[in-house]
């Protein structure tokens, strides 16, 4: 059932082409070059790929595929695929893992379980090869969990990549570095594309102790009783509609050795409404089946524990995801209720539509109880950042400046874009309220920021950064190198936080 359980054994290798035995031979060929690196592959396939070339059926535009046979019956491999990768001088680490990620797709298309993946020349550093590991499984990830009439078809096998020469241990690991972090961000696919009645906050909870739990890594999950002793009365407020009960999720990692526990630690806040019909505050009928989705940061968050779990950084993690279901019902609460947040701050709800930042907020408080020194909230959070942004970056907004640069700069090494939106106090004026501490919304204007703002109020003035990712946490259509559906964005960004991010900087508060 949950096919993403299992890290794809992905190897590195020195072999002649012709020596590996698997379904399916894939490289990346280039739009400007003479690729003189595939010849050999090209007398196999008895000129095969040079006519195709002659003839511009293949150019090499980026995502282009072209399969054809290897005739040569000594070769352990008889078919090939080459996929478009643009111009040579461009191929790293982001252009490598979409096109590895279109051999991925076209691999499961075909059938084909094991594959060869051709990492010659400059394709052979460590994030390239990390890159091309996280796009073919990413690639191969097909989610028919609820399809019973579809032909089965089953998951990669084993991937060997083709260095042509004797990898190194720094190589092997950034392999099974990619494959891990592709298989954590697969499972929150899974999780993000569950239906709600299937996927309730309480489920979500068992499968964060199932997923999360390992032996740097522990998982606490806070029943009603616990969240009403912690305060946590705007996740309450929310989930007061729905007949299921809420759940907060804290998710603990503990490296080896933590130093005399003084050090930095990295708090994840993920956004779990594991549906959100708006409350009374309704949304129209067109489209909402997409809120099962709204989970999609806590998704993220409990698959970045799993994968920090098992790449041991140096620092400690807590991760927080409050889980509820936003109804609308005789019990929900009403535009113009107030509520009380777990550090005694008053919230007038003006739109019961805008509950992520109020579960949020409750989270990010409980995360600086527990000793968190550094925030990352991250949430499907306004439909103004997908007007701002569109699809292809996810809003960020946050303080201290240097923070918020080190966390972008680190999502961007790790291949997921943030675009980052300003935070400037003016914006949280927007926010006052007649009669309580603040209000939820702060009106249509710039409200990507003001719901950032919002959170803001709650961050106890630590290096703080929201991850606002409405417009990327899904894709509507098939991409070449991913199948629609949801993305697992956010789990590679996270999990590089603490390895990568500059604690120093940021740490000096505002
Ligand atoms: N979950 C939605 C935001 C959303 C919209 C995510 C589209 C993904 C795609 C969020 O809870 C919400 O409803 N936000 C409101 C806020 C408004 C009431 C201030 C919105 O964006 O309309
Ligand atoms: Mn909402
Ligand atoms: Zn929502």
């Amino acid at each position: 059932m949950h096919t993403a359980h299992e890290v794809l054994p992905v190897d590195c290798r020195s072999d002649a082409l012709r020596s590996y035995g698997a379904d399916l031979l894939c490289a990346p060929i280039f739009e400007d070059d003479d690729n003189t690196d595939l010849q050999e592959l090209d007398t196999a396939a008895a000129g095969a790929i040079g006519r195709a070339r002659a003839s511009g059926e293949l150019s090499g535009k980026v995502h282009e595929l072209y399969l054809t046979d290897v005739a040569d019956a000594a070769w352990g491999t008889r078919r090939v695929l080459l996929v478009g990768a643009g111009p040579r001088g461009a191929y790293a680490a982001d252009r490598a893992r979409t096109v590895a990620g279109a051999a991925g797709m076209a691999a499961r298309s075909r059938r084909a379980r094991r594959l060869v993946f051709v990492c010659g020349g400059s394709g052979g550093t460590p994030s390239t090869v990390q890159a091309v590991a996280e796009g073919l499984v990413l690639g191969a990830f097909r989610d028919d969990r609820f399809k019973t009439d579809d032909p089965e078809t089953l998951p990669l096998a084993g991937v060997d990549l083709a260095l042509g020469r004797e990898p190194d241990a720094d190589v092997q690991a950034a392999a099974r570095r990619g494959a891990l972090l592709g298989s954590c961000s697969n499972l929150a696919r899974e999780l993000s594309n569950e239906p709600a009645n299937l996927f309730t906050p309480r489920v979500f909870a068992d499968r964060a102790l199932d997923l999360a739990s390992g032996p740097r890594t522990s998982v606490e999950v806070l029943t009603e009783e616990a969240i009403a002793s912690h305060g946590m009365g705007l996740v309450e407020g929310v989930a007061q509609g729905s007949a299921e009960p809420p759940r907060v999720i804290v998710m603990r990692y503990e490296p080896e050795d933590a130093g005399d526990g003084t050090g930095p630690v990295l708090g994840l806040i993920g956004k779990g409404v594991t549906f959100d019909t708006g409350g009374i505050s309704i949304k129209p009928s067109d489209g909402m089946d997409l809120m099962k989705r709204d989970m999609s940061g806590g998704a993220a968050v409990v698959c970045a524990m799993r994968a920090i779990g098992q790449l041991a950084p140096p620092v400690r993690v807590i991760g927080i995801v409050p889980a509820v279901e936003n109804m609308p019902g005789g019990r929900a609460i009403r535009p113009g209720d107030v509520l009380t947040a777990a550090d005694g701050k008053r919230v007038e709800v003006l739109n019961t539509d805008a509950e992520g930042r109020l579960i949020l907020a409750d989270a990010l408080i409980l995360a600086q109880e527990l000793g968190a020194t550094h925030l990352v909230d991250i949430a499907t959070l306004t439909g103004a950042c997908v007007v701002a942004l569109g699809h292809h970056a996810s809003g960020l907004v946050g303080t201290p400046a240097a923070w918020v640069e080190s966390v972008r700069r680190t999502a961007a090494g790790a291949g997921e874009r943030l675009w980052p939106l300003p935070a400037f106090d003016e914006y949280a004026e927007q926010l006052k309220s007649e009669t309580a501490d603040l209000a939820n919304i702060g009106g249509r204007d710039g409200g990507a920021i003001t719901a950032g703002m919002f959170l803001k109020a709650f961050s106890g003035g630590r290096p703080w950064a929201h991850l606002d990712i409405a417009g990327t946490a899904w894709h509507d259509e098939n991409k070449p190198y991913c199948a629609k559906g949801a993305t697992g964005v956010g789990v590679r960004a996270l999990a590089a936080l603490p390895f990568e991010a500059s604690w120093g900087d940021g740490s000096s508060g505002t």
